[in-house]
């Protein structure tokens, strides 16, 4: 068996100048469940470079996507904002992570929480209609710091309450909460802001975030992780894994380079 498959880039579509989504062929062989991460990455001078990306796609599709930062001189970045339909992709075989519904425990509101590319494994997320089928709702909260910076994510959420199949289940579940830190718009502010004064949950007609009736998934900047890591558990969320599910689960938006 391959350990890694030779796609090809189909599409490439450029958010802003740090921002870009892509998709590619899909091996019929490469499994994964919403939320997880594979190496990704092209040859450069012929050799592999990969780094660690979350699918955007759903694990019924047939295509792959990605959401990618794009970082002038990073090792891979630079090269792979470059990507043209037509071009080679790496795919590592091999999908994984803690962003899966197997780590949390049962509950009734299913938060998402993504800040720049850590929106990504969450666009998997949304588009699984098993997702709905476990929550009454689910919440995706995406901070960036310019409205610019939102596109995907509102494209994929139209996406998906406009979509014949999926918008059967996502529509008067899937809440989605923008929101921007570097320019006025409707919701402004980090989302540990948002959550210490309880408006993001009153935005939504929710209640006040607790570990009994709601889960939690963050994915971002290491700085974010931590500070909505120690929010949680100052309100007796418990963190899951694989072996022991939990209130809430963890994953680094990988790529920064
Ligand atoms: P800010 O503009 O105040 O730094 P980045 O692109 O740097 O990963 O940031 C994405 C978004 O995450 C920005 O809105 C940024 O806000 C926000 N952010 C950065 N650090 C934190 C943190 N520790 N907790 C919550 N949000 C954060």
């Amino acid at each position: 068996m391959a350990t890694i498959y030779t796609e090809t880039v189909q599409t490439v579509r450029h958010w802003t100048d740090r921002l870009f989504s892509f998709t590619a062929t899909r091996n019929p062989g490469f499994r994964f469940i919403s939320g997880q991460f594979t190496m990704i990455g092209i040859k450069i001078n012929g050799k592999p470079l990969l780094r660690a990306y979350s699918m955007c796609s759903a694990h019924h599709e047939e295509h792959l996507e990605f959401f990618s930062i794009k970082v002038p001189d990073g090792p891979l970045t630079q090269h792979l904002q470059k990507l043209q339909p037509g071009d080679e992709l790496l795919v590592g075989a091999k999908a994984t992570g803690t962003l899966i519904q197997h780590n949390l425990l049962p509950g009734k509101t299913l938060y998402l929480l993504g800040t720049g590319t850590g929106l990504a494994p969450f666009v998997s997320i949304i588009k699984d209609p098993d997702t709905y089928e476990l929550y009454d709702h689910v919440v995706l909260a995406h901070g960036c710091r310019e409205i610019a910076e939102l596109g995907y994510g509102e494209q994929v959420v139209s996406q998906v309450l406009e979509d014949e199949f999926l918008g059967e289940f996502a529509r008067g579940k899937l809440l989605y909460y923008p929101t921007v830190t570097r320019e006025a718009f409707r919701n402004t502010g980090r989302l540990t802001a948002l959550f210490n004064s309880g408006k993001l949950e009153a935005d939504l007609g929710l209640a006040t975030l607790n570990k009994d009736t709601d889960r939690v998934m963050l994915c971002g900047s290491p700085h974010m992780l931590a500070d909505l890591q120690t929010m949680l558990e100052g309100r007796g969320f418990i963190e899951g894994n694989h072996t022991h599910a939990g209130h809430f689960v963890i994953e680094k938006a990988f790529v920064e380079k």
